[in-house]
């Protein structure tokens, strides 16, 4: 049987903006994430602190993160790549931090500038401070189903990384597939291989959508137990330094697919879908979501 109820993470004020080429102005950033506030969300992760050189999009993430009404209901992550980024998010009282890194030596290097082996003692000191600061911490493992530099990534590579992050005290896993390549056999097969080697119930799927094939991916994963899927309003995002990478599943279409099929989210689609037609306003482009281009149409 399917779950009855799935947790959405909204990872668009992150993984969305740090794709957009125009600039979204601060004020509108945080006027954004406060309508996401209210439409039932229970997790937002609101931006990164990583170099403003590698990602211009997102250098106002102290200012987002101070500037937010904050839902007492709701855990406000962002990304850290380092012990400096995570100075800058502890000051800003985040409730989350995630670490991330990648299954492909080369995806690694050009994401963050370091080997696999070079990121984990970046990354310990920074889950154990997190931790003893009393904040969670979200792991990210990138290229899951495929590498744009080096093709194929087996499920041994998977669990390799992942239960180096799991040794390395992180709460939650997310599985990332950057480009969007996934399919839904091979999700069956990658969750049917790493069951038994990783704390399964600790586990989200980060699907983008670029070639369309993200919803179909959620269904095998609901088929296999998963309950925490991310996904960033209308679509918007994708990952710069992997090329081809669009948008990320959109929590709209995603949200119609579950209520659709009885299972809850406790998100208010009509609330979610106002918030993407504002962002969408902020940006000169219509954004990706069947959800979006529904409401958009004249
Ligand atoms: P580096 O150049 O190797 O850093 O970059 P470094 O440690 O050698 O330091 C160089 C300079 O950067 C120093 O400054 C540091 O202070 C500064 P200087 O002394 O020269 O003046 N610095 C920083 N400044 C601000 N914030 C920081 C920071 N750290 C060092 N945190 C680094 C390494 C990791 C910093 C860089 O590569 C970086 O920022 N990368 C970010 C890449 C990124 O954000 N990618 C997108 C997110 S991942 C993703 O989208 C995938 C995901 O969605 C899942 C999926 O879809 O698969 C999560
Ligand atoms: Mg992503």
């Amino acid at each position: 049987a399917l779950p009855e109820q799935v947790t959405i993470k909204e990872v668009g004020p992150r993984d969305g903006l740090q794709n957009e080429s125009v600039e979204v102005l601060t004020a509108d950033k945080i006027a954004w994430i406060d309508q996401l506030s209210r439409t039932g969300l229970s997790y937002i992760e609101f931006s990164s602190f990583v170099h403003p050189k590698w990602i211009p999009q997102l250098k106002d993430a102290k200012q987002v993160a101070l500037g937010i009404d904050r839902n007492p209901d709701i855990t406000y992550a962002a990304l850290v790549p380092n012990q400096k980024g995570l100075e800058g998010a502890l000051e800003t009282g985040v409730d989350e931090v995630s670490v991330f890194m990648s299954a492909s030596e080369t995806h690694n290097k050009k994401n963050i500038n370091k080997s696999i082996e070079e990121t984990y003692p970046v990354l310990k000191p920074v889950i154990e401070e997190a931790k003893n600061a009393g904040k969670t911490v979200r792991g990210y493992v990138s290229t899951v189903f495929g590498c744009p530099y080096e093709g194929d990534i087996s499920a041994e590579q998977v669990i390799d990384v992942s239960s180096r992050l799991f040794d390395l005290g992180i709460d939650e896993l997310s599985l990332g597939d950057t480009i969007g390549v996934a399919n839904p056999l091979q999700v069956d097969r990658t969750l049917t291989e790493i069951r038994s080697q990783l704390p399964f119930d600790q586990l989200a799927m980060h699907f983008h959508n670029t070639r369309g094939m993200a919803l179909a991916n959620v269904l095998v994963s609901l088929e296999h137990g998963i309950t925490t899927f991310d996904a960033s309003v209308g679509g918007l995002g994708g990952c710069p330094y992997a090329k081809g990478a669009t948008g990320n599943l959109a929590t709209d279409d995603l949200i119609h697919m579950l209520h659709e099929m009885n299972i809850q989210t406790g998100v208010d689609l009509e609330k979610l879908t106002e918030a993407g037609l504002f962002i969408q306003s902020k940006l000169d482009k219509y954004l990706p979501s069947h959800q979006m281009q529904m409401c958009t149409k004249e």
